[in-house]
């Protein structure tokens, strides 16, 4: 018994100092220390000696059995230190990695600036739905039943009842339908047309509409506000005018062009919005009284605000996602 306990000890004295990753000390382990390793079938002759034998037997094989698990700890922690030390090794000389950073579309910023600009005059923010219905996209906006903008080459019908919105006016209707008077409110939004692409027109824009009904609301205030705005989002020096328009849902209506002088180029008006009074037509079929209320109403594009900005003369880089135009802004 002596002997074979000498033995063993030698053998795995020199298995240990083999070693050299934690996959082979764990197999170590298994074969020697584990409940099914040479020292569990030492320890079962152990209890088959006589009497006599088994004090001295005993005390050794435990004493050898302790020293060498602490012989084999040491070992495991060493290579376990080794082996964190060389995954954190950090090489400074390699080139690094580019992280790249997102950013707001430009149209975005934008839209973000003009909600900015309006907050500030007090208008709260609404939106609707973009998939609407004839009735709120046309009837509740007072276009006769066979208004051109109703044709199939405008609108992209989704069955007689429903469409794709063409304006962000249709909100307006919901908002005096569901809305406690005065409504003060920009309407951001995506409208859809079935126009010809091209640089000028895209199937898909932005808009932001506002609306202002109250008791005593009049076109003074409705020019002083577009005023102050354009003054504010193009610069003081801005140079716009006001021309009479029409709008089924606004009476009178009227269009604000801006002064445009791309360089080199020879400068024009370009229109951005269209505007005027809420007709009292719609005013009464969405259940406000027109003798006591007046509103105006007006709807900002937003692609064209943008492209005079910031000198863009064609509106499907907005669309196309090109990195090259986004990471200019
Ligand atoms: N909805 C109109 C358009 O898309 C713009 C507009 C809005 C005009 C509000 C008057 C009042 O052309």
């Amino acid at each position: 018994m002596l002997e074979k306990i000498e033995k063993l000890e030698a053998e795995i004295k020199e298995a240990i100092s083999k070693i050299t990753d934690l996959k082979s000390a764990e197999e170590l382990r298994i074969k020697y220390f584990s409940k099914k390793g040479e020292f569990t079938r030492l320890f079962d002759e152990f209890r088959n000696l006589p009497k006599e034998e088994k004090p001295k037997i005993g005390q050794l094989l435990n004493k050898v059995k302790n020293e060498l698990n602490e012989i084999f700890k040491n070992k495991q922690a060493q290579l376990k230190a080794e082996k964190a030390e060389s995954e954190n090794y950090i090489d400074l000389t390699l080139p690094g990695k580019k992280r790249e950073l997102g950013s707001y579309h430009l149209l975005t910023q934008t839209l973000r600036e003009i909600k900015g600009i309006f907050g500030k005059l007090g208008f709260s923010i609404h939106e609707g739905p973009e998939l609407e219905s004839d009735y709120y996209n046309f009837e509740a906006l007072n276009f006769p039943p066979d208004h051109p903008a109703r044709d199939m080459q405008d609108t992209f019908f989704i069955n007689d009842k429903f469409l794709l919105r063409t304006h962000t006016s249709p909100v307006q209707a919901r908002l005096m339908q569901s809305r406690d008077l005065p409504i003060r409110a920009i309407i951001p939004g995506k409208v859809y047309r079935n126009e010809a692409i091209s640089a000028k027109s895209y199937c898909l824009f932005h808009q932001v509409e506002g609306l202002y009904i109250d008791t005593d609301v009049t076109f003074a205030e409705l020019v002083g506000t577009l005023v102050s705005f354009a003054r504010e989002f193009f610069g003081e020096d801005v140079k716009y005018r006001f021309r009479p328009s029409f709008f089924p849902f606004t009476e009178p209506s009227a269009e604000v062009d801006i002064w445009w002088e791309p360089s080199g180029k020879e400068g024009r008006w370009l229109e951005i919005l269209g505007c005027g009074m809420v007709d009292p037509n719609v005013l009464e079929f969405n259940g406000i009284d027109s003798e006591k209320y007046t509103g105006y109403a007006f709807g900002l594009g937003i692609e064209r605000m943008t492209m005079l900005k910031y000198g863009i003369d064609d509106i499907r880089v907005f669309f196309d996602n090109d990195k090259r135009f986004l990471e200019q802004f």
